[in-house]
């Protein structure tokens, strides 16, 4: 019989309620929230206000922004892939509570941002799913996340943005580039965003 102990779901709500208990320090560093996201997973079905779908790409929802940091509810189809990208030096953690997604890390080996030039190496590739949670390394924040044909089901995953940013660097390894995008949300509490 296993004796591993099995954490209870909170609602989405109850989730991003403590959240917002948490002091501005542990924000700056990976352990705390890490630890809150693998011991507070949420359960599914609470997410309905948050999800939205569309086959081109993957949706980004807002569930709560505060100065500190902003919860949003990613929806990824079956193939779906984030660009490769950075974090603007924030932290960022995330929780996946339905279905499975790949993070593949990248070390960035050199960087020209004024000449859209980079070098980048492929790194580790982690698994997430509702058991496993995951914080981007401070260190080596590059990396993209996908929804692979082979999992063969629908993912939402959540990720706390420390502090909130609207733009990041995107890169592509193969062609060798990078530039600045700004990130939109498709929803916002809940709503179409205007
Ligand atoms: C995003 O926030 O748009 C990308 C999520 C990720 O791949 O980390």
């Amino acid at each position: 019989m296993s004796t591993q102990a099995v954490s209870r779901q909170v609602s989405i709500r109850n989730f991003a309620a403590e959240l917002r208990k948490f002091p501005e320090a542990a924000f700056d560093r990976t352990e705390q929230i890490f630890n809150f996201l693998q011991n507070t997973p949420v359960a599914p079905d609470t997410l309905s206000p948050y999800l939205t779908w569309d086959r081109q790409h993957y949706t980004r929802n807002l569930v709560d922004k505060t100065p500190l940091y902003e919860l949003v509810a990613i929806c990824w189809e079956v193939g779906q892939i984030s660009s490769v990208h950075n974090h603007r030096d924030q932290n960022c953690w995330m929780a996946v509570p339905v279905g499975r997604l790949r993070v593949e890390n990248y070390r960035v080996l050199s960087q020209d941002l004024d000449k859209g030039t980079c070098q980048l190496k492929s790194a580790e590739i982690v698994e997430m799913n509702p058991t496993h949670p995951c914080a981007v390394d401070p260190l080596e924040p590059v990396h993209r996340v996908l929804n692979p044909r082979e999992f063969n089901q629908r993912a939402v995953s959540l990720h706390v943005y420390s502090r909130p940013f609207d733009t990041c660097v995107v890169y592509s390894p193969e062609q060798g580039t990078c530039g600045e995008i700004k990130l939109h949300y498709t929803t916002e509490y809940g709503k179409k965003t205007k």
